[in-house]
């Protein structure tokens, strides 16, 4: 199975430049499944809610539409993040598009800083999909601090984790997506994007440096901090199914979840 990621500068507002130049991506990749960054339709550094309600979609909608032909076309599984508009609602959501010509929706659980005065957190919990018969998850980025969020999509058999983000802290993510993969055994997708953003007097710089990481934490395939381009690598998903390190040590069964009391932890 070929997986990767393309990094790229989305221009900030211009959803129809953005979604053709990840349809062109997509049609160059060759690949079973290519994830694109977080909000990588519309841009990140938004100022107003007028500015999300100008570019955020329904699903379906006009870039749900472009990525499924282009899923369908190709027969690639598609993953790209993107402003949603549910009702009067709008949520960081990442779709993926698949070849059977569905779309499916992950709205971001945990929300990053501002992003909590335009977004509503996700709703949808931490939902499974399947890829030609792969289990894969999505994440959007600082959902990557909790490491319960990959817990859950893991424990559910993901396979996959797909990890969309706009990566404004150094290196984090590159830490949590090896220490995520290696503690549940899986492949973890990281695609960042990169570039700046410069509005309204505020700045936000990307870091780029996406990677793919494989079960044993190993990096197998990194893009540079200033890179564009698609990045990708051949993988046997099945290995993610295999939790055991030692004859007698499984990283699942040997999980003690009755010590695992996370709703009344103290805060100091
Ligand atoms: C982030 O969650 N976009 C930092």
């Amino acid at each position: 199975m070929k997986i990767g990621f393309y990094q790229f500068v989305p221009e900030f507002g211009n959803t129809q430049k953005n979604i053709a130049t990840m349809v062109d991506a997509v049609r160059n990749a060759d690949a079973d499944l290519v994830v694109f960054p977080e909000l990588a339709t519309s841009g990140y550094l938004f100022l107003k809610q007028d500015e999300v309600a100008a570019v955020a979609e329904s699903v379906p909608g006009p870039a749900s539409r472009a990525f499924s032909a282009v899923a369908v076309e190709t027969d690639t599984a598609v993953v790209v993040g993107f402003p949603e508009k549910c009702g009067d609602v709008y949520y960081n959501s990442a779709m993926l598009a698949t070849p059977d010509g569905r779309v499916q929706v992950y709205r971001k659980n945990h929300l990053y800083n501002e992003e909590k005065l335009f977004f509503q957190p996700g709703d949808l919990g931490f939902p499974v999909f399947e890829v030609k018969g792969i289990k894969i998850g999505l994440l959007i980025c600082f959902d990557h601090m909790f490491p319960e969020s990959a817990r859950c999509l893991a424990l559910q058999g993901v396979q996959i984790v797909c990890h969309a983000a706009n990566l404004v802290l150094p290196e984090y993510a590159q830490i949590t997506s090896r220490s995520r993969a290696l503690e549940n055994k899986i492949f973890w997708i990281l695609a960042n994007r990169c570039g700046s953003e410069s509005r309204g007097g505020k700045f936000l710089s990307y870091s780029g440096r996406g990677q793919i990481v494989d079960p044993n934490g190993q990096v197998m395939v990194s893009a540079g901090p200033d890179d564009t381009g698609f990045f990708s690598v051949d993988i046997d998903p099945e290995t993610a199914n295999k939790k055991r390190l030692a004859p007698l040590c499984d990283v699942f069964e040997d999980r003690r979840p009755e010590l695992y009391n996370l709703l009344t932890e103290k805060r100091m």
